[in-house]
C-alpha cells in the first residue's frame, strides 16, 4: 500500500510517523516532506502547492490514499482534481475547504447555522471599515479574509492598531488578494482551545483537545506565530463543552453546508474561545493543527489508517478513534527571529540523542537534508513531543529532549502547557 502525504511541516511528519507505523505497514512518501519525513519514506521534489506535479505523479505512481496537509492545496482543489483521477483522497474539497478560505464565508454559515461567534462585519472599503471600528470601540479583531499564512489576523486593543490593520490589509496589499477584503469581529473574552473532528460527510468524531501557544514569548507575549507548542487533553474542554461542541458548533455547521449542496469530508478544526463552559468559534480549519497534531497523534491509540479510511468511506464511527491516556506536549523549537526574518542552512546537532528520551519523538518541521547533514530550513524547525504519566512528566521529558538538541540561535518558549499547569496547581 503506497500513501502520499502532502505537506512539509510538522503536522506532516507527525502524520507520516503514524501511517508508516501502521500494523499494514505502507510505504510512505511525502511531498515535499523535510528531514523527517526522509527517514520514514520518500520525499518527492513536489511543493505543496504544485496541483499539477502533484496530480501528475499520482496519475503515474497510482498511491492507495494522498492525505494533504496544508490549507492551500485545500482550498485551491486539491481533493477535486485528485478524485476526479481516481485516487483516493482523505481531505476536503475546494466547496467545503472554503470554510478556511475565506473567514467571510465561514461566519457567514455560522450566522445562518446559529453557530456561537463573534458579531462581525465585512469590509472591501477602508474607510467605511475604520469608521465602523471608531464607532464600535477597541479591543477588537480584524481579519483579512483569505489565506495569509496565519499573519492575517490582528487583536487590536486600540482603535489606532485595528485602523493600521485594515489599511495594511485594504490599501497597503500586506496580504495581497487575501486581503482585499476584511472581517471585523467583536472581541471574545475566554480561554482559547482546539478541537478537531474527523467527519465523513454525515457522522462527527471529535478528537482529543489540546491548546496551542500562538505568541513567541512566555507569558504570550509578542507577536503571532504559527504554534510554539501544545499539549493534549486541554481540561478547559471538559464534557459539558465537548456535548456543546457537537450539538452547536458540528451538528449545525455541516446541516448548513449540506443545505447548501456541500459535504464536508476530512477533518474540520474548530478554533473555540471557552468561558464559563460556552465555546465560541473563533476560527475553522479545513485541516489538522499544526503544533496541535503532533500532541493529538502522541496520544492515538493504535492505527489511524483505519479512520482515515472510514472519513472516505463514510463509515466513520468513534470506535476507531481510542486514547492513550496519558497527556502530551508538544515544544517548538524555532529559528533565532522568528517570526521575523531568520537565517537557514544552519547545522542541527543531537535530533537521534534527543529521540531517545523515553516516551519522545521529535517530529521535524523546517528541516532539510543538505549532504547527509540536517540543517535548518524554516521558522519553526522541530516540535518535541512526548507523552507523561501526567503533564508536568510530558513536559519534563520533553524539555530534556529539548536542552539536548543544539543549533544557532535556537529558541523556545519554557512555559508550554501554562494554564494547564496551573489549573493542576488551583486544582480545577
Ligand atoms: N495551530 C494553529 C493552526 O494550526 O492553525
Amino acid at each position: 500500500m503506497k500513501i502520499l502525504v502532502i505537506g512539509s511541516g510538522g503536522r506532516e511528519h507527525a502524520l507520516v510517523w503514524k501511517l508508516a507505523n501502521d500494523s499494514t505497514q505502507p510505504e510512505m512518501y511525502c511531498a515535499p516532506g523535510n528531514a523527517g519525513t526522509a527517514e520514514l519514506g520518500l520525499n518527492v521534489n513536489l511543493a505543496a502547492t504544485d496541483l499539477e506535479g502533484i496530480c501528475h505523479w499520482c496519475r503515474s505512481k497510482r498511491p492507495d490514499l494522498v492525505v494533504i496537509g496544508p490549507e492551500a492545496p485545500l482550498c485551491a482543489g486539491l481533493t477535486d482534481r485528485l478524485e476526479l483521477d481516481g485516487i483516493r483522497v482523505f481531505g476536503p474539497n475546494q466547496a467545503a475547504a472554503e470554510l478556511e478560505g475565506s473567514k467571510e464565508f465561514a461566519k457567514e454559515v455560522m450566522a445562518s447555522a446559529g453557530v456561537p461567534t463573534s458579531a462581525y462585519r465585512s469590509f472591501t472599503d477602508a474607510d467605511k471599515a475604520c469608521a465602523y471600528v471608531r464607532k464600535h470601540g477597541a479591543p477588537i479583531v480584524v481579519k483579512a479574509d483569505g489565506l495569509a499564512a496565519g499573519k492575517g489576523v490582528t487583536v487590536a486593543e486600540t482603535i489606532d492598531q485595528a485602523e493600521d490593520a485594515i489599511r495594511d490589509a485594504l490599501e497597503g496589499n500586506a496580504f495581497g488578494s487575501a486581503g482585499c477584503r476584511v472581517v471585523v469581529e467583536d472581541f471574545l473574552v475566554g480561554e482559547e482551545a482546539s478541537i478537531l473532528a474527523l467527519i465523513d460527510g454525515e457522522n462527527i468524531a471529535l478528537l482529543a483537545s489540546s491548546q496551542d501557544h500562538k505568541r513567541i514569548f512566555e507569558k504570550d507575549e509578542g507577536p503571532n506565530t504559527g504554534g510554539m507548542g501544545a499539549y493534549s487533553p486541554a481540561s478547559i474542554v471538559n464534557d459539558i463543552v465537548r456535548e456543546k461542541v457537537i450539538h452547536e458548533v458540528y451538528e449545525p455547521i455541516l446541516a448548513e453546508l449540506k443545505r447548501r449542496g456541500i459535504i464536508y469530508k476530512g477533518v474540520l478544526y474548530a478554533g473555540l474561545m471557552i468561558h464559563d463552559n460556552q465555546p465560541s468559534v473563533v476560527e475553522f480549519n479545513c485541516r489538522f493543527g499544526d503544533p496541535e497534531t503532533q500532541a493529538v497523534i502522541a496520544r492515538w491509540n493504535g492505527d489511524m489508517l483505519p479512520a482515515l479510511d472510514a472519513v472516505i468511506d463514510g463509515t466513520l464511527s468513534n470506535n476507531l478513534i481510542n486514547w492513550k491516556p496519558q497527556p502530551s506536549a508538544c515544544v517548538v523549537m524555532v529559528a533565532g527571529g522568528y517570526p521575523g526574518a531568520y537565517s537557514k542552512g544552519l547545522p542541527i546537532g543531537n535530533i537521534a540523542l534527543a529521540n531517545e528520551v523515553q516516551d519522545t519523538v521529535v517530529f521535524h518541521a523546517g528541516t532539510a537534508l543538505e549532504e547527509k547533514e540536517i540543517v535548518t530550513a524554516g521558522g519553526r524547525v522541530l516540535g518535541i513531543t512526548s507523552i507523561g504519566d501526567d503533564l508536568e512528566d510530558a513536559l519534563s521529558k520533553a524539555y530534556i529532549a529539548v536542552e539536548t538538541i543544539s543549533y544557532q540561535g535556537a529558541f523556545y518558549r519554557n512555559d508550554i502547557g501554562h494554564r494547564e499547569l496551573r489549573r493542576i496547581i488551583d486544582g480545577k
